[in-house]
């Protein structure tokens, strides 16, 4: 199972770039999933699905699934709710779920959730995929949720170490040094290695690979030269840099010729400032390409083998 992470700023061409690779997987014959983090959910729209719910068949050989954060969220804080029964004493339990319930919608609470789905999508749904292809949310908020279960670990030992102290010292006084099980130890525990996990499978170079998709314009170039950093400080290196929307050679007109000229610095840039990285060009499109056959068409330039190899 192969697993890729499409990045990069917003408009830029992710959506359509994440799209048409997952549509060449599926005909090079991979069964793939397709996953958008994106809180503005277009992917179902460019296959002219109208309802994507759960996991859903878009083509031959290929599912979508749209994690909706809110929802997600929703979900998430159910089951902390669930997990906490028993563990709360009963008269605690409705400030307890008051407390959760407002802490359900903080900022920061979609994105544990959409994470969260993350983490189920990549150690149990890819388990029946041969490849699965995440559409991500603009630069900064998907490079938040990667990092997560680094920021995640070191935090979560900080709580298992609190925890055991607290029950060492219950024990001592309690119970005359005999132990006691903790539930809340273990579920603590169980949740620090399944983030454990999925880091290992994110820096794993032959099972992940991303792929950061950058228009020659300066903004672009900017964030994702940024985000290649920031990914490398992690220990994660960017495979490929799709260049999209760039003009033809061959355009005519004193306003596209004007464009083309003022693109080709910054074509010039992105060859310097990501020298180690192979690039990928893909042309801009005199026409509509988000359809189906629009990401046919696409997907042809993706058509390398080596964009296959992580
Ligand atoms: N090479 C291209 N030629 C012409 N139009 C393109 C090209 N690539 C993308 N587009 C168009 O540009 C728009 C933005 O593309 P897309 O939605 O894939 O970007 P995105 O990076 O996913 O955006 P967002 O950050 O909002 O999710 C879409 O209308 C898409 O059809
Ligand atoms: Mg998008």
């Amino acid at each position: 199972m192969q697993i890729y992470f499409i990045g990069g700023k917003g408009g830029v061409g992710k959506s359509t770039t994440a799209s048409a690779f997952a549509v060449l997987c599926a005909r090079e014959g991979k069964k793939t999933l397709l996953v958008s983090t994106d809180p503005a959910h277009n992917t179902g729209d460019l296959f002219q699905v109208k309802k994507v719910k759960g996991k859903t068949n878009i083509a031959h050989n290929l599912d979508l699934i749209e994690i909706d954060s809110d929802k997600e969220a929703l979900a998430y804080m159910e089951q902390v709710k669930q997990n906490i029964k028993g563990l709360v004493k009963v008269t605690m339990l409705e400030e307890v779920h008051r407390q959760l319930d407002l802490a359900g919608k903080s900022p920061g609470a979609a994105e544990a959730a959409v994470f969260d789905k993350m983490t189920s999508i990549l150690l149990e749904d890819s388990k029946s995929y041969d490849a699965v292809v995440f559409d991500t949310a603009p630069t900064g908020h998907t490079l938040r949720l990667l990092l997560l279960p680094e920021f995640m670990g070191v935090w979560m030992d900080g709580l298992l170490e609190k925890r055991k102290k607290v029950q060492d010292n219950y024990t001592q006084l309690l119970y005359d040094g005999e132990t006691r099980e903790d539930p809340i130890y273990d579920v603590l525990q169980a949740r620090r290695q399944k983030f454990s996990k999925v880091r290992e499978l994110i820096i794993d170079k032959e099972k992940t690979a991303y792929m950061m998709v950058v228009n020659p314009e300066r903004l672009p170039i900017l964030e994702t030269a940024s985000a290649v950093k920031t990914l490398k400080e992690h220990g994660i290196s960017v495979s490929k840099i799709i260049v999209n929307k760039v003009i033809p050679e061959d355009v005519e007109g004193t306003f596209m010729r004007n464009r083309k000229e003022a693109e080709r610095p910054y074509l010039e840039d992105i060859k310097q400032m990501f020298k180690e990285t192979e690039k990928i060009y893909v042309p801009m499109f005199d026409h509509d390409i988000a359809t189906r056959e629009g990401l046919q068409e696409y997907s042809e330039f993706l058509k390398t083998a080596e964009l296959m190899k992580a």
